[in-house]
């Protein structure tokens, strides 16, 4: 047991979260694809990267202010699209979008959400994203982001790294689906909110998914996207330097750099390894973003150095919502910041655009 009653740290709060959860929503969050090697290795290959700082840099005066697609964020660690936050809150999405207001960054609301698109982004004066799935029959689709433009969301995110949904076998095992009461809230008008219940090999959600996401998925439907929205695209889930290159000619503003947390093709290259070669790649064109394992401010500035403009979190905002809601959710990201500000300081760093690549050595 800590000694400390508050977490200190991300470590903390996943230590304690699990014990405000239901053992079948923990086991969906935690939950990487099949072994869960790239959910591990994600956390490692960060971990792995030494930093050589800089010393004898006046380091009175710091900040860790950036700006995404021109809005401006407190720090560059933003809030993933993360399916279903009711399972930790009653308060959900909602209560997570209030967390991000109040650490002065945005949040990307998913599909999948426990609440309705609208609902949310009426609780917040903040900014926010839209995650899209593409489903099969794109009239659902058309009407989500119609809807998502309605509301205000300033940009969508694409998630292109699940054409099917991953098999999450911890979820197989433990039988997972909605509790009563809780349904996929933005499909509720065309019939598709309600997670059925689960069978010997396949999760309510394994389920659910099954014949709703197109696995026809192509670089198109950026541009599809765009025009039909009139926002910017930001694509999720690209590990590869031709799949960054391709989204970007398609009309993407920006990529992240993803394997959507492990959850979808297990031994996927860890996205630390993965961000160099497509900043490289796509820098002088698009924003590039990365997630997957940060859980340190030591690892938001190897990926800034590395090339990324901004990361993004998703299970650990998730501990601090099922741990106290909005304000759980909120410490966890000042947490982050907090210690990203310090890692500046003891790296020589006053500003975001001084952590440079000559402050890392190479993943190996
Ligand atoms: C519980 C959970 C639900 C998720 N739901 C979605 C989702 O609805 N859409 C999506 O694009 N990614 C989803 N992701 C992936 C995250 O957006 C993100 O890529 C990943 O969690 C980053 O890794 P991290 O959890 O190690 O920070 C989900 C991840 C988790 C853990």
């Amino acid at each position: 047991m800590p000694a400390s009653p508050i977490p200190i740290n991300l470590a903390d709060y996943e230590r304690a979260a699990g014990a405000c959860v239901e053992p079948a929503a923990w086991g969906y969050q935690c939950a990487g694809a099949n072994d869960e090697l790239t959910v591990r290795a994600n956390l490692e290959a960060w971990q792995r990267i030494e930093l050589r700082y800089r010393t004898m840099v006046d380091v009175s005066l710091r900040s860790t202010a950036t700006t995404v697609l021109g809005t401006p964020i407190t720090s560059p660690v933003l809030i993933a699209p993360t399916a279903l936050q009711r399972l930790c809150h009653p308060e959900g999405e909602v209560a997570m979008a209030r967390a991000a207001e109040l650490a002065g960054t945005i949040m990307v609301v998913s599909t999948t959400a426990t609440i309705g698109l609208e609902e949310v982004a009426a609780s917040t004066n903040a900014p926010k994203w839209f995650q899209v799935y593409i489903y099969q029959g794109r009239e659902y689709t058309r009407e989500l982001v119609q809807r998502a433009v309605r509301a205000g969301y300033t940009a969508l995110v694409l998630t292109v790294d699940a054409p099917v949904l991953g098999r999450r076998e911890r979820d197989i095992r433990n039988g997972f689906t909605l509790p009563p009461g809780m349904h996929v809230a933005n499909a509720t008008n065309v019939g598709m909110d309600v997670v059925p219940t689960a069978t010997a090999d396949a999760s309510g959600l394994m389920r659910h998914f099954r014949g709703l996401h197109d696995p026809g998925l192509t670089a198109q439907d950026i541009t599809w996207l765009r025009e039909l929205s009139g926002l910017p695209v930001v694509v999720k889930g690209i590990v590869r330097a031709d799949d960054a290159r391709r989204a970007v000619e398609h009309g993407a503003a920006a990529v992240i750099v993803s394997n959507h947390g492990g959850r979808q093709l297990d031994t996927a290259i860890a996205t630390a390894r993965a961000l160099a070669g497509v900043v490289e790649a796509v820098s002088d064109g698009a924003e590039v973003y990365v997630d997957g394992g940060i859980r340190r401010g030591t690892d938001v500035l190897k990926a800034l150095a590395l090339g990324a403009r901004a990361v993004l979190v998703g299970r650990p905002p998730l501990w601090g919502l099922a741990m106290g809601g909005a304000d759980g959710a909120r410490h966890v990201l000042e947490l982050l910041r907090d210690e990203l500000d310090l890692a500046m300081a003891l790296s020589g760093c006053r500003t975001v655009a001084e952590i440079t690549p000559d402050l890392v050595a190479p993943p190996s």
